[in-house]
């Protein structure tokens, strides 16, 4: 299973990466709004230099099909590990499945996105997506179990010998990485504090505070007890 970053903090992907534990990030243009600062393509390219040559998503945004391809071939040839996400639907509900394709078929690898039903997972990867995103969070908000779309989507996937990748996203709590994981994601993308809370815990922390207590007992008793020798 890979842990991907859904961030543009380039402070928190360093962090992650020197963990030996990040194996990609992903970015939509809202994160990058937020967090991506005013120079878009300078970010991007930071972000993409940094992690090469893990994998970092950049997703386009126009409702033209045809703008979408021309902002692909932009956006991918800012560096080598760029894959460019393209939603499965514009705003007006026109598939973009042929986008998908195109893409992939010049060699750009395309991370369909938005996803929120097995259908639409379905026929991204019969356009031949190499990464497509469930967003969890967004299944849930919509009452829909999301735990079964991923696990029947995996399933589905390897039955078929399909070779799309799962992107989990929308995480929203630390359990949704878990929740996520038991379904047997390929990946899972997630804000840093997530990811961070996933890994703590209040009694590791105090354990941890008890035994270099205790260390620090030790070290003193044996220099005492090393003067009253001497
Ligand atoms: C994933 O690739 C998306 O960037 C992200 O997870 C969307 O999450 P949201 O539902 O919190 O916007």
């Amino acid at each position: 299973m890979k842990i991907f970053l859904d961030t543009a903090n380039v402070d928190e992907i360093s962090k992650w990466l020197n963990f030996g534990v990040l194996d990609g990030v992903t970015t939509n243009p809202s994160i990058l709004l937020k967090e991506g600062g005013s120079d878009m393509e300078g970010r991007v390219r930071e972000i993409a230099n940094l992690i090469n040559p893990k994998p970092l998503s950049v997703e386009v945004f126009t409702n033209d099909p045809d703008e979408m391809i021309q902002q692909a071939n932009i956006f991918a040839g800012w560096a080598p590990n760029i894959v460019v996400k393209i939603p499965v639907l514009n705003e007006h509900g026109t598939p973009c499945f042929g986008v998908v394709n195109t893409l992939e078929q010049s060699g750009i690898r395309v991370n369909m996105t938005a996803c929120l039903s097995f259908g639409q997972m379905a026929m991204g990867a019969k356009a031949g997506a190499s990464y497509i995103s469930i967003f969890s969070g967004r299944v849930s908000d919509e009452g829909n179990d999301s735990t079964k779309l991923i696990q029947e989507s995996v399933n589905w996937l390897a039955h078929w010998n399909y070779p799309s990748e799962i992107i989990v996203g929308s995480i929203r709590e630390a359990i949704n990485i878990q929740d996520a994981a038991m379904a047997k994601a390929h990946i899972i993308t997630t804000p840093p504090q997530f990811l961070l809370k996933w890994v703590d815990h209040y009694y590791t922390r105090a354990t941890v505070r008890t035994f270099n207590e205790d260390a620090k007992e030790a070290a003193a008793k044996m220099t005492e007890l090393k003067f009253l020798a001497s």
